[in-house]
């Protein structure tokens, strides 16, 4: 039996880059052992690095931005990966708001014990706005070299790895982001940790709107969050069955969607859902237009903050330890600037920049397809 391993260069951040550790095992008898090789290899690697070749010792941590459900399980998975990897990592609270305040905590196995089904994040959060200056940049810097970091793991949002790039650009530290939103509104990952179980959050809450819609026959604006973005609106949409969904990027009219909401009645729909997300205009006006061109009962609601909490969902949680896990060995990889995503189900290093700063695409095909199905 023949072993091969290999650790790829530095991937272009526009190209699919490969997994971080590359196992070929030829003439392997069945596909079991397979897997338990790749376990092995890839801790022995792991275990060589530190002893022989990395310089990795402390890492930092700190969860940032608007909270996502998922948050702690990352959290688990990248402090027990770290430990197990003989690192020391240091949790910084209220995330950078902590970092500049230089509140901070060692954290090993146990302080991360029962945390993992746990919505919000038990290190806390902070919108710090400081961190969009040149002084609070430096500030953080400082912070960060007294505590002589070898690398820092940054779990939050767009606003969080566009801050985390032009750290490291200041300090030199290695930083890896994990994509932690329920906007899902990071390139170069297919989601992110919070995603799933905000829509889910969601549907619930509109599964139970249906009901009350039915009983009165009325019409129902939903509005669900994203920030400026409609992945949220878009997913929540095509699952609740909606007659029609208002995103930011596809413009709509709102004379045809009040003809489109009055033909769906004269073919026997007597309530309907009208799923917007919040980054397409002002919900409050849309219900009054439909309200007075359509003659129907209007009503509104704001599903809000709602969306962020709660316990994940296994989708969530199961993104967050692999992506956890893949931080740390990110670091040990020597990887300098990146973000873990995830693209077709395997988790790849994703450049830092290009993840905050590239435009992801919306996916319009499904647009259409819950149009088509609205019928
Ligand atoms: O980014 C997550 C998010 O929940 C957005 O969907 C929303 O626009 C925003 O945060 C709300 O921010 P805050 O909790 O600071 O009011």
């Amino acid at each position: 039996m023949r072993v091969q391993i290999t650790t790829p260069a530095r991937p272009d951040p526009h190209t699919t880059p490969p997994l971080f550790l590359t196992v070929r095992v030829l003439m392997l008898p069945n596909a079991l052992l397979e897997r338990r090789l790749d376990v092995v290899v890839q801790q022995y690697a792991s275990r060589l690095k530190i002893g022989e070749q990395t310089t990795v010792r402390r890492l930092g941590i700190a969860t940032t931005g608007g909270d996502a459900p998922g948050m702690n399980a990352a959290v688990r998975a990248t402090v027990r990966t770290a430990v197990a990897n003989g690192l020391k990592i240091i949790g910084f609270e209220r995330g950078y708001a902590g970092i500049l305040a230089n509140e901070s905590r060692v954290l090993d196995a146990r302080a991360v014990g029962g945390i993992i089904h746990l919505g919000g994040t038990f290190l806390k959060t902070a919108r710090a706005d400081e961190m969009k200056t040149m002084e609070g940049i430096s500030k953080a810097t400082m912070v960060l070299k007294q505590h002589d970091l070898d690398g820092l793991v940054v779990i939050g949002g767009n606003g969080s790895m566009r801050a985390a790039c032009q750290l490291h650009e200041a300090s030199s530290i290695p930083i890896i982001g994990i994509p932690a939103t329920i906007d899902n509104d990071l390139a170069g990952t297919d989601t992110t940790i919070g995603f799933d179980t905000a829509v889910n959050t969601a549907l619930d809450a509109i599964d139970k709107i249906r009901d009350t819609a039915t009983s009165h026959e009325r019409v129902f604006v939903v509005e669900v969050m994203g920030r400026n973005r409609g992945f949220v609106a878009l997913e929540v949409g095509i699952g609740a069955g909606a007659e029609t969904i208002l995103v930011p990027e596809i413009e709509y009219d709102i004379d045809k969607i009040c003809q489109w909401l009055m033909e769906s009645h004269r073919r026997g729909k007597k309530s309907a859902i009208v799923v917007m997300a919040e980054g397409a205009g002002d919900s409050m006006g849309v219900a009054q237009i439909v309200k007075d061109k359509t003659g129907f009962e209007v009503r509104l609601t704001r599903l809000g903050h709602i969306q962020r909490g709660g316990h994940p969902t296994a989708q969530s949680r199961l993104l967050a330890c692999e992506m956890g896990a893949a931080s740390v060995q990110f670091l040990l990889d020597d990887k300098i600037r990146d973000m873990t995503g995830i693209q077709s189900g395997r988790i790849v290093p994703v450049d830092l920049e290009y993840a905050s700063a590239a435009e992801k695409p919306i996916d319009k095909r499904l647009h259409k397809l819950a149009q088509a199905l609205a019928t």
